[in-house]
């Protein structure tokens, strides 16, 4: 298992896929003290400056079939929460793929995935953590919304502990899944530390707006939701917001 340690990169994903699709084996770390180009989820920009967070990327080949790609997700979500934690932070999930203190994000999750219709070539799970950065390194169009953990925890907080704590979990928490493809020590994590159950929430799905109240997750990762009618909405993935 390599692990690549750059001070300067674009990005740790797009390095991950070029590096995957080179034919680098599953396990494949790629960290970073800063990212020049880091880039979020829907086309947006990750801030990443020198030192500041944990930059990163996994490269994994999973026996699963992209259908069950999603889980891979949950499964990082609930690592890196969990690894908070250990810190001594609570912190909360907001499904599928944030990690949120007072409401605001500390850590984003992007995963991309190269394969065929029944078949995975690849996943790079790239996760942003907001570690050390002091108010005024948060930019102030995001400021409503972005946080790191020593602003939240009033504390420096050692990066190297926090990967060393996301490296164990995560591989027990994807052993899991190769060897029983199931996820349940996860999805158990992701409902202690969930953001969004019992919360009235909106959620934009393939383009649709559902609106109603979030009331459990599945088995498979899948959140559920209550509309007004009472009727239960089962959705894989989308853009949450909880209501006031
Ligand atoms: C999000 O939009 O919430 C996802 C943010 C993901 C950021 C991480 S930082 C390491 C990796 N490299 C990137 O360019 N992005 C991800």
């Amino acid at each position: 298992r390599d692990i690549l340690y750059f001070n300067s990169i674009d990005s740790t994903n797009s390095k991950a896929k070029q590096l995957a699709s080179d034919g680098k084996g599953e396990g494949t770390v790629i960290i970073s003290e800063e990212q020049t180009k880091g880039r979020g989820r829907l086309g947006r920009n990750w801030v990443s400056p020198k030192g500041k967070g944990v930059w990163m990327s996994i490269i994994i080949r999973p026996d699963i079939q992209p259908i069950d790609a999603s889980k891979i997700t949950q499964v990082t979500a609930a690592a890196v929460s969990k690894s908070i934690l250990e810190l001594g932070i609570k912190n909360y999930i907001k499904w599928p793929n944030d990690i949120i203190i007072n409401n605001k994000k500390v850590c984003g999750i992007l995963t991309e995935m190269s394969g065929e219709l029944n078949k995975i070539n690849y996943i790079v799970i790239g996760i942003g953590i907001n570690v050390n950065l002091d108010e005024n390194e948060i930019p102030n169009d995001i400021k409503d919304i972005a946080t790191s953990l020593k602003i939240e925890s009033g504390k420096k907080v050692s990066r190297k502990q926090l990967v060393a704590n996301i490296f164990n979990n995560f591989e027990e928490l994807y052993e899991e899944l190769l060897n029983k493809n199931e996820i349940t020590h996860s999805i158990e994590i992701c409902k202690e530390n969930s953001a969004v159950l019992g919360k009235e929430i909106r959620v934009i799905f393939r383009n649709k707006e559902i609106r109603g109240k979030a009331v459990d997750l599945t088995d498979e990762g899948e959140l559920l939701i209550e509309n007004q009618e009472g009727k239960i909405q089962k959705i894989i993935s989308g853009e949450v917001s909880i209501r006031g």
